[in-house]
């Protein structure tokens, strides 16, 4: 254990950190002023990574998307904060202290949704939530997209890695191709 790895980010990563806080606060704002029925509203954070990270433009700090979403006026009723990375969880942790609002869990995002987390948003029982799956690679399995897509409950933003995705698709193509010539 140390302490968290702080990732470097482009400013392409903090245009979607600010769409996604404006997202929040929207979101949060529109689910708050639900009466007949009031709805709870939730936040999900997947891949919740450190916290913060360091901007490569301005080498200044920048807050990370669960921290955005913990300073969302008026607030989300329950945060699930999700990261395989015990370092990070533990950081998380440290940052935001014990409160009851907030649920940190440490392991794989894929079985986490779908065992602990999706369970609480039901849509019969007026539970709505935001859901963030801000993957590094292909690292999220499209069985958690096709349940949050069908609950009915969730708004779900992913980040999606089309580099790794063109990267995977030019691979199979060359290994294919590799496969008919050694057959031809
Ligand atoms: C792109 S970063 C998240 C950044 C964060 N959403 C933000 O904008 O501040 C991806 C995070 O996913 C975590 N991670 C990778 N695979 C995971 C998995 N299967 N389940 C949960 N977290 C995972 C990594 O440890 C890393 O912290």
């Amino acid at each position: 254990m140390g302490p968290p790895k702080i990732d470097e980010i482009g400013p392409w990563s903090e245009v979607k950190l600010d769409i996604l806080k404006r997202y929040a606060t929207e979101y949060s704002k529109i689910l708050s002023n639900q009466t007949k029925p009031p709805f709870f509203h939730l936040y999900i954070d997947a891949f919740a990574g450190a916290g913060f990270h360091l901007s490569k433009t301005t080498r200044e700090m920048v807050l990370g998307s669960p921290l955005n979403a913990l300073l969302v006026k008026p607030p989300f009723r329950e945060y699930h904060l999700i990261d395989l990375d015990g370092d990070k969880i533990s950081g998380l942790r440290e940052m935001i202290g014990d409160r009851k609002d907030v649920c940190l869990h440490q392991g794989d995002c894929n079985s986490v949704l779908l065992k602990e987390v999706f369970p609480r948003v039901l849509f019969k029982d007026y539970k709505r939530g935001l859901c963030l799956l801000d993957p590094y690679g292909l690292t999220l399995n499209w069985t958690v997209i096709q349940e949050a897509g069908s609950m009915q409950s969730l708004d779900i933003f992913i980040n999606f890695p089309i580099y790794d995705i063109t990267l995977m698709s030019y691979i199979t193509t060359q290994r294919e191709s590799c496969r008919s010539t050694l057959h031809a």
